[in-house]
């Protein structure tokens, strides 16, 4: 496995692989790998002939009262896990590499990137947007792989690619969970052991959801009240519990097709998101 650390060898390497005909697969992440990324990597590796995953905290991502310099990070670890996962190339740009300065472009998704978690995280998205065209530049991928965890930024980088014609296929991976139900996340291990045992309620609440929907409930209303009340019981704080449109990501009232139910909760100071597709069979 080759570990690459500069924009200009990363681009030579791709665009080399592209002239000898080979299809390259990206998993963009910012580390502190999971069976969620592990996935990603699998699924990817089937995909290409080349499988690059890119490991780069971005701090355009990050709000100034966000936890950048915290978020956990563990190279090592990571590149062991990459490597047993099938992993051609790490890319592992620092900071100046990915934004030098003077740096002046944005890439914004309007409206997508403004409701749910952009509400509570502004600029959040537009961080989100630049980094992800930032790397398809870089590392030139026929395929890119996104898992539905972030089902919101999933769906915004579906349209910037869609908007922008990026010659790239955006594949979207179902969410991978712990043995209790929580989704995998970097940010679980912030979690203390009592907020960690409180968190399950998010995804317990989301399967009872689901579950209310196969057996026939479509009042969106009744389907969020009960997350709320699973969420609330628990003692975790809720930012929002939405029944949403899989395509445009605004609120429904009376679920026809393609519903999504998205949660996003504190437990403590630790900001959680999950999400369950509402389906009938
Ligand atoms: P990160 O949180 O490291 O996640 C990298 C990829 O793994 C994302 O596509 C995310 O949706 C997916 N992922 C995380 N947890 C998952 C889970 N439990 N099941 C399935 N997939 C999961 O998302 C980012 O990084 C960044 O925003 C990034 C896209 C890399 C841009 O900086």
């Amino acid at each position: 496995m080759k570990i690459i650390k500069t924009v200009n060898e990363m681009q030579a390497f791709s665009l080399e692989q592209r002239n000898r005909g080979k299809k390259i697969s990206l998993v963009p992440t910012m580390g502190y790998l999971h069976e969620g990324h592990i996935n990603l990597l699998r699924e990817g590796k089937t995909r290409g002939d080349v499988l690059i995953m890119s490991l780069f905290v971005n701090p355009m991502q990050f709000g100034p009262k966000e936890d950048f310099s915290k978020y956990p990070r563990n190279f090592d670890r990571d590149a062991a896990l990459a490597e047993r996962a099938g992993t051609d190339v790490i890319f592992y740009p620092d900071v100046e590499q990915m934004y030098p300065e003077p740096f002046k472009t944005s890439v914004y998704v309007s409206e997508l990137s403004d409701m749910l978690c952009g509400k509570t995280r502004p600029g959040h998205f537009k961080g989100v947007t630049i980094v992800v065209a930032k790397l398809f530049n870089v590392m030139l991928p026929h395929v890119a792989l996104f898992g539905e965890k972030d089902f919101q930024q999933l769906i915004i980088i579906r349209q910037m690619v869609k908007d922008l014609n990026i010659p790239v296929e955006i594949l979207g991976m179902p969410i991978i969970r712990e043995s209790d139900g929580l989704a995998m996340s970097s940010r679980n291990a912030y979690l203390s052991r009592d907020d960690r045992r409180r968190a399950v309620a998010i995804s317990k609440g989301l399967f009872q959801a689901a579950d209310a929907f196969k057996k026939g409930l479509r009042d969106s209303k009744k389907l969020q009240d009960i997350v709320r009340f699973d969420i609330q019981s628990a003692g975790l704080k809720e930012d929002y519990v939405e029944v949403i449109d899989e395509v445009t990501l605004k609120s429904v009232h009376e679920i026809l097709d393609n519903a999504r139910i998205v949660v996003a909760a504190y437990a403590g100071s630790v900001r959680l998101i999950d999400n369950m597709p509402l389906k009938k069979d």
